[in-house]
């Protein structure tokens, strides 16, 4: 097993170090433009091999010859919001960076997963699987399981009850539009809604909503990785295991839900071959409606991008 993280910074490394302790992948691959940085990353996270107990060989690379044959790629890159910049800015960026990489990506791999975690996520995974021209199933974007893990995390806390027990869905597009679904919420198998009040669980709903954000008011500069890496090492564990796992990740829609040739966030059985089989679970009115919704501003940006991935 070949694993290729491209971009070198806070979600990159963390997630290539986490892959690489929990033995992922033989090889594990940390690319980034910066000259030394994924090198110099790269090589201390191989000499903890021996404090850690794990023989995965990390090397950092500015050269996508060295991604050669990767099984699977994780793709990080992309720029934060600078001061001045539109979001809309910021997407042609980003689209523009995940299009080229991609494109490389592709001239090296013949047939890789691709795990997009770059933002704007449902975005960017449409990115990645126009130029990558990949089976829809290899091409997964990563955010349900980041959003559902604050979820877990805030309802757990609440109830001082151990994460494990706490079981949740958060659907949609991965950003302000997110569908947290409260009726497959529970603990234990005990709904939630027999737990907590209505007000306590749209509390953990709105800061689940806005979980991005408020690390980002702490942090100041840059944005959440610790979270993120794991959940894509989360995603990557269910691949490389084929553990049929069943996770909410971006995923392109087929007429489920109603929605049809768009990347959002679904419940989909993770396996060997990536997306094995997307879940359609039933939604109240108001859930549907804001899924809907999510994808229509994914599709909306996506259209506006066409002539940059043509
Ligand atoms: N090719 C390879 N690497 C690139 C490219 C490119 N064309 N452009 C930028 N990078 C690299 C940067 O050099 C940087 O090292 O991507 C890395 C991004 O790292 P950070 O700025 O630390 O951002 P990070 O916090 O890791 O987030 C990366 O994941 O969760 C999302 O919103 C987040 O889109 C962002 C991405």
């Amino acid at each position: 097993m070949k694993i290729t993280v491209i971009g070198a910074g806070h979600v990159g490394a963390t997630a290539a170090y986490r892959i690489a302790e929990k033995q992922l992948a033989k090889h594990v691959v940390l690319l980034d433009i910066l000259e030394g940085i994924p090198q110099g990353k790269a090589l201390d996270m191989f000499e903890a091999g021996p404090v850690c107990l794990f023989d995965t060989k990390i090397r950092g690379t500015n050269d996508y010859r060295d991604t050669a044959d990767s099984d699977i790629v994780v793709i990080t890159a992309g720029l934060a919001r600078k001061p001045g910049m539109s979001r809309e800015d910021l997407l042609m960026k980003n689209a523009g960076i995940v299009r080229d990489v991609t494109d490389q990506v592709m001239r090296h791999s013949n047939n890789p997963i691709i795990i997009m975690v770059s933002n704007p996520l449902d975005i960017m995974t449409h990115v990645g699987h126009v130029r990558s021209k990949l089976p829809s199933s290899r091409v997964i974007g990563m955010a349900g399981v980041l959003d559902t893990a604050r979820f877990r995390t805030f309802i757990a806390d609440e109830l001082d009850v151990s994460v494990q027990d706490v079981n949740a869905f958060v659907l949609g597009g991965h950003g302000d539009s997110m569908v947290p679904v409260v009726k497959y919420t529970n603990v234990a198998g005990i709904p939630i809604t027999e737990l907590m009040s209505a007000e306590t669980i749209a509390s953990l709903v709105d800061r689940t909503r806005k979980g991005g954000a408020e690390i980002v008011n702490y942090l100041k500069e840059g944005s959440a990785y610790y979270a993120p890496a794991a959940s894509a090492v989360e995603m990557i564990d269910a691949i490389v295991n084929d553990r049929k796992r069943i996770l909410p990740c971006s995923a392109l829609l087929d007429g489920q839900y109603g929605i049809d040739k768009v990347y959002i966030g679904v419940p989909v059985k993770l396996g060997k071959n990536g997306i094995e089989s997307i879940l359609e679970i039933d939604l109240d009115k108001k859930e549907l409606e804001g899924l809907r919704k999510s994808a229509s501003i994914v599709k909306e940006n996506c259209d506006n991008l066409a002539s940059l991935l043509s």
